[in-house]
């Protein structure tokens, strides 16, 4: 039901680390933690990059919109400045170099497809193509893609079936299993905020997996994982460990 770790660094190391980069990757395993979540969107010459924002200006000095940038000059911007001084010139990763990394070093992906708005399909199709591609052969080490759109997931379904899939939700609707099945999802990503222990037994008990987002309070996730939630991710990776129970 959920063969994938438990406590997962949120957009690469928490908040311990500028979101979404690679040193974000390096304070993780320095932590201990080989499973991330992260997001990924389209540069505008359609080459995935991990990003959170659609638009320059929070995590990247700047202005205007990620899709008005091709990735080589999203590349060369600084990422990690904002965060701190010392992380000045961090760039914005291109997925294959974060995926890469993340392979290279054991690290287990959720893949977040975070389309900006019109892209929706176009970036499901392309990170779905782009982690069969990388991980062909080799199952056991396969990302799971989740996304809150289901655009972007419909399409990555149907470029690459075989690349497990979950449906993000904020809030579960009342007609959440009729959504995932229609996507094939095998699982169901949710804010633990709005999670009540009823919805958590339903979804377990109708055979999906259930991770929760964003998880920091160590008695909250205790409380999530005896609901039978199956995995969280954390921007607090220094107070909760990838072994935590
Ligand atoms: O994938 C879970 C979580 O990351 C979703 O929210 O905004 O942090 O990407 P956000
Ligand atoms: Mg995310």
């Amino acid at each position: 039901m959920w063969p994938y770790p438990k406590v997962l660094a949120h957009r690469g190391g928490g908040k311990l680390a500028p979101e979404n980069t690679i040193a974000a990757l390096k304070c993780g395993l320095a932590h201990g933690f080989r499973a991330v979540e992260f997001d990924v969107m389209l540069a505008r010459d359609g080459v995935p990059v991990v990003m959170h924002d659609p638009y320059l200006g929070r995590t990247v000095a700047g202005s205007g919109n990620v899709f008005d940038y091709d990735a080589a000059e999203l590349a060369r911007m600084d990422a990690g400045g904002w965060f701190d001084k010392q992380f000045q010139g961090e760039p914005v990763p291109l997925f294959a170099d974060f995926a890469a990394f993340c392979k290279a070093s054991g690290i287990w992906m959720n893949i977040e497809i975070k389309p900006a708005p019109g892209f929706e399909a176009q970036t499901g199709a392309v990170v779905a193509e782009a982690a069969r591609a990388m991980f062909e052969g080799e199952p056991g080490q396969a990302p799971l893609l989740s996304s809150f759109s289901e655009t972007a997931l419909a399409a990555a379904r149907d470029a690459a079936p075989e690349v497990a899939r979950a449906l993000l939700l904020d809030v579960v609707p009342r007609d959440w299993l009729h959504r995932a099945r229609a996507l094939g999802a095998v699982a169901i990503h949710t804010n633990h905020k709005h999670l009540t222990q009823g919805v958590a037994r339903e979804i377990r008990l109708s055979g999906f997996g259930l991770f929760c987002y964003t998880v920091n309070n160590p008695i909250r996730a205790r409380e999530l994982l005896m609901w039978g939630v199956d995995g969280f991710c954390t921007d607090r990776i220094d107070l909760i460990g990838p072994d935590f129970s």
